[in-house]
């Protein structure tokens, strides 16, 4: 280990840009594919790997939608979980915000009730081994219709006690923040906190959309903002953090280059950039490879690094107590 990832690995920090169907590994795909029955339409886990080339988002989506057809039991989705908490776990994660896509799987037949019983079964059991703790997001897909995400939040009634709030997610170019604002005031009025994707492929007025429409908590990716200098001031006046994946902006070509990466610059504007890995199994990396290898191509100092955490945990969903604790010991540990 360098001296820069034993840094970043024990870097205290929180995840909150992670979607649980996008740390499904090749090896477990495989493995619950054999347990359900399932064919996949590889013959290995070599094949699948090299299948993981993407243009953009699209090419992304197509093949992580079919990668989550092995999921079928509650004991899938828990297995999954606690192996994405495993990795989180070595990586210095303390606290993380899962995303799930629960259309993805009632779509295909399974209750709503298996993915959601097994994500905060495997949530619970990652807690008591590893004592990081979680909460839970459910994503609606903006390629679906507003009347499909108003019947998933009714779906998710019995568990919203569970669920610290909404997200959006899916493919982002043509279908714009704007098409779920009834069902985003419908979670609000719940006393659901409310997180969209925005700004990755599509333009700054989806940022503006989601910010004035959808009246977001907090702003996942967000790049695309830095092209609008009064809406990048807005977003640095109100604290607003963004959820930032650079492993992910790279392998979807939202980025050219981890050299040019956009980290670097948000941090100047004083934007509350946080660092996340997106769909580690898909994007190459888990949340501390993201650091590491942005801080090598875009040369980040350990200062920017801590920052970047603590940004992590003052943009979580923690009750304030319970950030004051985790920023507490991450300045022990900065300053060790
Ligand atoms: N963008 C949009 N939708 C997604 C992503 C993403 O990066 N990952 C999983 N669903
Ligand atoms: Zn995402």
């Amino acid at each position: 280990m360098t001296d820069l990832e034993a840094f970043v690995a024990g870097l205290p920090k929180a995840e909150l840009h992670l979607h649980i169907e996008g740390s499904l590994e090749p090896e477990l795909m495989f493995e619950l594919g054999r347990r359900n029955r399932i064919d996949l339409p590889f013959k290995s886990v070599e094949e699948v790997r090299a299948a993981y080339a993407f243009s953009n988002l699209q090419d992304f989506l197509d093949i992580y939608y079919q990668g989550a057809g092995v999921l079928q039991t509650e004991q899938d989705f828990a297995d999954m979980a606690m192996a994405y908490f495993d990795r989180a776990a070595a990586d210095g994660v303390r606290h993380a915000e899962i995303f799930f896509d629960p259309q993805t799987h009632t779509d295909r037949g399974l209750p709503f009730s298996v993915a959601a019983e097994g994500l905060l079964a495997g949530m619970k059991a990652a807690e008591a081994k590893h004592g990081v703790t979680s909460k839970l997001i459910l994503c609606f897909l903006r390629h679906l219709d507003e009347d499909a995400a108003f019947a998933t939040l009714k779906a998710a009634e019995p568990w919203l006690d569970r669920i610290v709030g909404v997200g959006l997610d899916s493919s982002e170019v043509g279908h714009p923040p704007s098409k779920f604002a009834r069902v985003f005031a419908a979670a609000g009025d719940m006393g659901l906190k409310r997180v969209a994707h925005a700004g990755e492929e599509g333009p700054p007025e989806y940022v503006r959309e989601a910010l004035d429409l959808l009246h977001i908590d907090r702003l996942d990716h967000g790049n695309r903002s830095l092209e609008d200098e009064a809406l990048t001031a807005r977003l640095a006046a109100e604290g607003m953090t963004l959820t930032v994946c650079p492993l992910s902006n790279l392998k979807l070509c939202v980025v050219d280059d981890l050299k040019n990466h956009p980290i670097p610059r948000m941090l100047e504007l004083d934007l509350k950039a946080t660092i996340n890995s997106d769909d580690p199994a898909y994007f190459g990396g888990y949340v501390a490879q993201n650091y590491v290898e942005l801080a090598r191509a875009a040369d980040l100092d350990r200062d920017a690094l801590v920052t970047l955490a603590r940004n992590s945990f003052e943009g979580s969903f923690l009750a304030e107590a319970e950030k004051a604790r985790h920023l507490r010991d991450l300045a022990n540990w900065s300053t060790a």
